[in-house]
């Protein structure tokens, strides 16, 4: 082991209940995993917990939409959060909820203790209120028309359309995002955790070595604001705990949410028989890391350290926070197609690529960072299929078919092995910084060196010519204690490679210094396919899937079961009379190429045709549908589709897939016929 064994937790930020993981989430997720699985190499007692964020209004609007209750919503999203990880080869050592009773209890202890010192307050505030949900509305749930420009149905308090900011009342005409209806004020007493008492604490803790330089500047700015009392209660219906004594208050998700990471850790205790107090007693010297993004530093830099100490718990030994993924330069966007989720990567590209591409790219500062896929598609083949597998896949073959694939009994260049694990210490120093593009730059810089050494050494000629066998088994022995060396260090960050490595040289599970000592006389396994190189029409297979998977959405094919679904808002009888709803004929329906969802339907009106992209690939076979009628809206404005225009949409009812019915008029209905 390097040095003293340390003891370490590590958590990564919970995500939301509510949504898939995608590229961007997995930005932090890579960074956390590289690290713990670097400290686990080192030797070091090393834990990560996570867990999903199931508490809050989106999540409970959310469920009520889809006509499941909160818990089944959470439980669904919890299910495909874990595959995803699991399928990134990012290890958590537990994945629980914020929902449990661990977090009940923790998120009760620690409010009790609070108010035991006198930090927490409350007192009567007015807030929006919907008088048809009977409920009071988040700003994000309040749409309206943006008070500067005009624009309609712009959210909360910013204008997406101008970029102005305000507050949700100064919305015109504004209306409840989830009914409908005007808001209204009311009134509702509140409770607040005061902040402002632990300032003297915070000065210090956040001087005290805690957070990157940059996090510093920020937090005197949010200082030289005033720290202020922070709301911490939100009124029933609300999908949360209950604050106790104060029926129908739930703690706001937040409070709960970084509990989270102690309840999660709770429920690894109990399973494993660690020992809680260890780790998060006042007087702790385990190290526990937060990896969070710069959105969320106001949450765990400021109100978590102070809900901590004014509870009796240890703080964090460190918050690393990292910046925001742009792909090709711009923030991700549905709209542009760039919101590529964990899953449809998976569905086309190994989970590798992204993992080495993330890592040559991150550094401990918080700085944004770009998915280029041009530049991804050549590093990942340029470094890992280029540089790297390469320097197996010259020398297995010859020591697998001379000489029965044994290595040789010795090193012809013991030196050159010595540099490269003499490497091993700076590139350990950048991992532990969270330099991970430094380190990456340097085990290439050692992959360039090892091809070197083979170009020079040219085995495919000395095999050609008897007499030198002892000398190829000699190159090729060191050639692949080379590789074996930066399969080593490239471990963290790919797991998956190095553990078909490990099985192709017949080695243990390599650590930081197992890799650093050379194998000889061992025999070695046939050569596998390590990594392949990624192609061009397999990232445009991925985008085109991402944007399809937007477009179905948008062309309204219902998800979840529809009879629950709340009834809309409701329209007047001349809104009605705008849609123009005609029986069609659909005369072709064919298969969209590259779309999993949509079929391309040619629609005859009496005359007049319309092309109309429908997402009813699943639920109809095109030689089905031809010939048949169905009801579709005419006067709907054509769309731009990334498979061309669409000009108009057809009904169907069903819960969605395969689960769809086309609205389908009787035999003899003629087409271009307007339904009254
Ligand atoms: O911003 C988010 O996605 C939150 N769900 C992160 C919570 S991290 C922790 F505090 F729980
Ligand atoms: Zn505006």
């Amino acid at each position: 082991m390097s040095d003293k064994k340390r003891k370490i937790l590590v958590t990564s930020a919970l995500p939301y209940a509510n949504g898939p993981i995608h590229v961007g989430h997995l930005v932090e997720y890579i960074q956390s995993d590289i690290w713990v699985r670097f400290q686990k190499m080192r030797g070091h007692d090393c834990i990560h917990v996570c867990a999903d964020d199931a508490h809050g209004t989106p999540i409970m609007i959310r469920a009520q939409d889809e006509g499941i209750s909160p818990e089944a919503l959470v439980e669904r999203f919890g299910v495909e959060h874990r595959r995803d990880f699991a399928d990134f080869a990012i290890d958590f050592d537990n994945y629980h909820t914020t929902h449990s009773e661990e977090n009940r209890e923790l998120s009760i202890l620690i409010y009790q203790r609070l108010k035991a010192g006198g930090h927490i307050s409350s007192r009567v505030i007015e807030q929006a209120f919907d008088p048809v949900k009977n409920m009071f509305l988040p700003d994000r749930f309040i749409k309206g028309e943006c008070p500067r420009c005009g624009a309609a149905e712009q959210y909360g308090d910013n204008c997406e359309v101008c970029g102005a900011t305000y507050s949700p009342v100064d919305l015109k005409n504004p209306i409840s995002a989830i009914s409908g209806a005007k808001p209204v004020s009311r009134e509702s007493e509140h409770y607040f955790f005061k902040l402002q008492d632990f300032e003297p604490m915070l000065r210090a803790w956040t001087r005290g070595g805690h957070l990157q330089p940059e996090v510093i500047n920020k937090l005197d700015e949010w200082f030289t604001e005033g720290l202020r009392e922070w709301d911490i209660s939100r009124d029933a219906p609300y999908f949360g705990f209950e604050i106790p004594d104060a029926p129908g208050k739930y703690f706001y998700v937040w409070m709960d949410a970084p509990i989270g990471y102690m309840a999660s850790f709770k429920n690894l205790c109990t399973r494993t028989g660690l020992e809680f107090d260890a780790y998060w007693g006042r007087d702790s010297e385990t190290e526990v890391y937060h990896f969070i993004g710069k959105d969320i530093l106001y949450f765990h830099a400021l109100f978590w350290p102070a809900m901590l100490a004014g509870a009796n718990f240890r703080t964090p030994t460190a918050i690393f926070a990292h910046g925001f993924l742009t792909v090709n330069g711009q923030k991700m966007s549905k709209s542009r197609g760039t919101f590529i989720t964990a899953r449809t990567y998976l569905s086309h590209l190994e989970p590798e690529y992204l993992r080495y591409y993330f890592a040559a790219k991150l550094n401990g500062r918080v700085q944004d960072l770009d998915l280029n896929l041009d530049d991804f598609m050549a590093r990942v083949n340029a470094d890992l299929v280029g540089k790297l597998v390469n320097i197996a896949s010259r020398c297995a073959g010859f020591i697998n078919k001379r000489f029965a694939g044994k290595l040789a009994k010795a090193l012809p260049d013991a030196v050159l092995f010595q540099q490269f694990a003499d490497a091993g210490d700076m590139i350990a120093g950048f991992y532990e910084a969270r330099e991970y593009s430094r380190a990456v730059r340097e085990i290439m810089a050692l992959a360039d060196r090892a091809n070197q050494y083979i170009n020079d050494r040219q085995p495919w000629v000395i095999a050609k010519q008897p007499g030198r066998d002892a000398e190829l088994q000699g190159i090729c022995t060191l050639g692949l204690n080379l590789f074996r060396v930066l399969v080593g260090y490239l471990k963290p960050v790919l797991p998956l490679t190095a553990a078909k490595a490990e099985a192709f040289l017949n080695s243990d599970p390599l650590t930081w210094e197992s890799c650093r000592t050379p194998v000889t006389g061992t025999a070695i396994n046939p050569f596998t396919h390590l990594l392949t190189r990624v192609e061009r029409p397999t990232i445009d297979a991925m985008l085109s899937a991402t944007t399809e998977e937007l477009e179905s959405m948008n062309t309204r094919t219902p998800t979840g079961p529809l009879a629950t679904d709340p009834i809309a808002k409701e329209i007047s009888y001349e809104d009605f009379a705008k849609v123009d709803l005609r029986i069609a004929r659909i005369t072709k329906a064919q298969f969209v190429e590259g779309a999993d969802k949509l079929l391309q339907l040619t629609l005859d009106l009496g005359g007049e045709t319309h092309n109309v992209f429908a997402g009813i690939k699943q639920a109809y076979k095109p030689e089905d549908l031809e010939g048949r009628l169905t009801v579709m809206v005419a006067n709907l404005a054509p769309r731009k589709m990334r498979f061309g225009i669409s000009e108009g949409m057809v009904l169907a009812a069903g819960s969605g897939d395969t689960d769809l019915w086309l609205l389908a008029p009787d035999d003899g209905a003629q087409p271009g016929l307007r339904i009254k």
